[in-house]
């Protein structure tokens, strides 16, 4: 584990807020929990009424399996959780995949559900916040929303895969989207493999 990029983050403060809405990619989410479980970090997590919809129609996993993965999950409509207070420290939060909808509302400081006001608060207190925003075409008012949420501070992190890998498979191109996630949130891991440059 490596929090160089991250000065501020303590090894005392391993605890991540993993928010899972309703885009297509849930299995993004599930993936960046297992591999949070072997970096030994401490992941609170949200999944929304659309993540359990997504979830059955795209995989086979169960939502309590993926609540399994995680150290604490959290229900969707508790705004009263310890992650929702500035004062519960973590080191960020990522939304995976997060939907144009929760973009939204994270955009307009909309919280009136625990994923939103999670995220509202890691921007507040100046934490790392990942979007994995995931829809395709974009229109304008996507991309305002996009800009709105990266000028809060938010880092938009589209779940684009990377072909110089030559992955094989689609497991491949998830858990490199996932380590590379974790990677962006100051978590260096195995599973990123970084460009070695141009031989
Ligand atoms: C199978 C399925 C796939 C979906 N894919 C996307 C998607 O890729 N991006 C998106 O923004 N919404 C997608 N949606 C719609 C969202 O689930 C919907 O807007 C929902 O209200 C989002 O709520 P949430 O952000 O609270 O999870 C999808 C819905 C379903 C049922």
């Amino acid at each position: 584990m490596n929090y160089a990029d991250s000065p501020g983050i303590m090894m005392t403060n391993r605890r991540l807020v993993v928010g899972i809405t309703g885009a297509s990619g849930v299995i993004l989410g599930i993936r960046l929990l297992e591999l949070a479980r072997q970096l030994d970090i401490e992941t609170h997590l949200v999944l929304s009424p659309s993540a359990r919809l997504t979830m059955q129609q795209e995989t086979d996993w169960k939502p309590e399996q993926v609540q399994g993965l995680a150290s604490y999950h959290h229900p969707h409509r508790d705004i009263g959780a310890s992650i929702a207070s500035g004062s519960y420290i973590t080191f960020g939060m990522v939304v995976i995949p997060c939907s144009i909808k929760t973009l939204s509302a994270i955009a307009n400081s909309y919280a009136n559900d625990l994923i939103t006001r999670a995220a509202d608060v890691t921007l507040k207190e100046g934490r790392k916040l990942l979007l994995v925003v995931r829809e395709t075409p974009l229109h304008r008012g996507h991309l305002r929303l996009l800009t709105l949420a990266a000028e809060a501070g938010a880092i938009i992190f589209p779940p684009v895969p990377a072909f110089y890998t030559r992955p094989e498979t689609m497991d491949e191109m998830i858990t490199h989207i996932a380590a590379r996630v974790l990677a962006r949130l100051g978590l260096e891991n195995e599973h990123y493999q970084k460009w070695p440059g141009l031989e």
